[in-house]
């Protein structure tokens, strides 16, 4: 009896401390997720290139563009190219979700893809000047890139918001 008394005490230290265990790692878990979406680590990142998703893309856009940044404070030209060159090879909107975006935008949808245009020569310039260490130049066509970024989101953001889940 005493025997079987310690066994139940025993498996119950067991269970709560699996308990507890279990919920340290779902915390773990959980805040290693932000921290690799915080600094866009390499599993987050390849994650995010492989969705042909409006969003997913624009968040790997805004990574770049900050990678491409950052490079210009520390004069890393290799960062630099392939953050552009990864902006201007980016994935193509899937079919159904650019089907909503012409529903949406008509006749419009021609500037929609006109700046998109815009972004992927700025980003090619980029890469280009990265690697032929023109930083006057990097600055001027980033400052241009940017600017399509924002005349897009002012243009047809505010249309699209909540139409393409
Ligand atoms: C051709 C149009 C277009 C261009 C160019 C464009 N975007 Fe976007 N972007 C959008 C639209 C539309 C949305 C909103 C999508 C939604 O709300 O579902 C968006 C949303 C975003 C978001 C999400 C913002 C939020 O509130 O959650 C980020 C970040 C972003 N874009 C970054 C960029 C960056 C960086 C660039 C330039 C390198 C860029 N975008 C260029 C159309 C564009």
């Amino acid at each position: 009896m005493k025997s079987l008394i310690t066994a139940f005490v025993f498996i119950g230290i067991l269970v709560s401390c699996n308990s507890t265990d279990k919920s340290k790692n779902t915390t773990q878990k959980s805040s290693e997720i932000e921290t690799s979406i915080d600094s866009t680590s390499n599993k987050v990142t390849k994650q995010l290139t492989e969705s042909d998703e409006l969003l997913p893309i624009m968040y790997r856009l805004m990574a770049d563009m900050n990678q491409i940044n950052e490079g210009i404070f520390i004069e890393n030209y290799p960062m630099i190219d392939s953050a552009a060159y990864r902006i201007a090879t980016h994935l193509k909107i899937n079919p159904a979700q650019m089907q909503t975006i012409k529903k949406n935008l008509g006749e419009d949808i021609q500037e929609f893809v006109r700046i998109d245009m815009v972004v992927h020569d700025r980003a090619v310039s980029i890469s280009e000047a990265a690697q032929q260490k023109k930083m006057s130049e990097i600055l001027s066509q980033y400052d241009i890139l940017q600017q399509s970024c924002v005349n897009c989101h002012n243009q047809f953001r505010s249309r699209l918001r909540g139409k393409l889940q």
